[in-house]
């Protein structure tokens, strides 16, 4: 299913009555969350059906991906990022908010450590997603296997110059992320798949309506059987 609507915030407002309304009916949620840019909105919204009186204290996180080698506390590794933008504004329990774990000291397991608490736990009821200009959902650039699970990858240079805003300079964007793969993200119970401006138009055609190839990473949500897509107009102007 492909919703338009006009603009990130309307989307936002949208997919965060929906999810608000989820943990209402169960409140032992979880939630696939996503960080950079685009789903912003979303816990704008959340943050005001909190305030609208939803309680969001007993559901479960678990982030996408997270960079490899960012010393502790880093203001753009993942695990700030789900804090300051989620855990705390929304009263989530610390406890039961998961970022995959990129310290270097012990990376050779990271991705075997995520997927074991992912299984632990149940899995994921509703995963947001964005969407990269490379066509990557989480951080598995072209060429992932459909198949794949929580890994170490490497990030493409494009992806690298995408993320430098949130850095001084690119030079400090690190090489290296711990991601969901592609096969952990199809596991979740329901994808929502969120996309803004012209810059995502090609890559969101052709997840939503192109082959279905490990070239295009995005295009994996045509496996899932159940996906909704919300984007703005611009986001929308390739679809046929
Ligand atoms: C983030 C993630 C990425 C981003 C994508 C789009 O956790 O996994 O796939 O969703 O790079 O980034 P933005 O939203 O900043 O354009």
């Amino acid at each position: 299913e492909v919703i338009v609507l006009e603009s990130p915030a309307a989307a936002g407002a949208f997919v965060a009555a929906h999810i608000a309304a989820e943990v209402r009916a169960r409140p032992e949620f979880t939630l696939g969350v996503a960080t950079g840019s685009t789903p912003l909105p979303v816990y704008e919204g959340l943050r005001a059906q909190a305030a609208a009186g939803t309680d969001f204290a007993r559901i479960t996180a678990f982030a996408l991906d997270e960079y490899v080698g960012l010393p502790a506390g880093h203001p753009e590794s993942y695990r700030a990022v789900v804090d300051r933008e989620v855990t705390v504004p929304l009263g989530l329990d610390p406890a039961r908010v998961n970022v995959p774990d990129g310290a270097l000291d012990g990376i050779e397991t990271a991705g075997d450590r995520y997927e074991a608490a992912l299984a632990a736990h149940g899995g994921v009821d509703l995963q947001l997603l964005g969407i990269g200009t490379t066509g990557h959902i989480g951080f598995n650039e072209p060429g992932s296997s459909f198949g794949s699970l929580t890994r170490v990858k490497t990030l493409t240079e494009r992806t690298r110059e995408d993320n430098a805003r949130f850095f001084d300079s690119i030079d400090q964007v690190p090489i290296h992320c711990v991601t969901q793969g592609l096969g952990t993200i199809l596991r979740a119970r329901h994808l929502v798949l969120l996309a803004f401006g012209e810059g995502k138009a090609e890559a969101l055609a052709a997840a939503v309506e192109g082959p279905v190839s490990a070239s295009m990473p995005g295009s994996a949500i045509q496996l899932h059987p159940r996906v909704t897509v919300v984007v703005d107009p611009a986001a929308a102007s390739r679809l046929r």
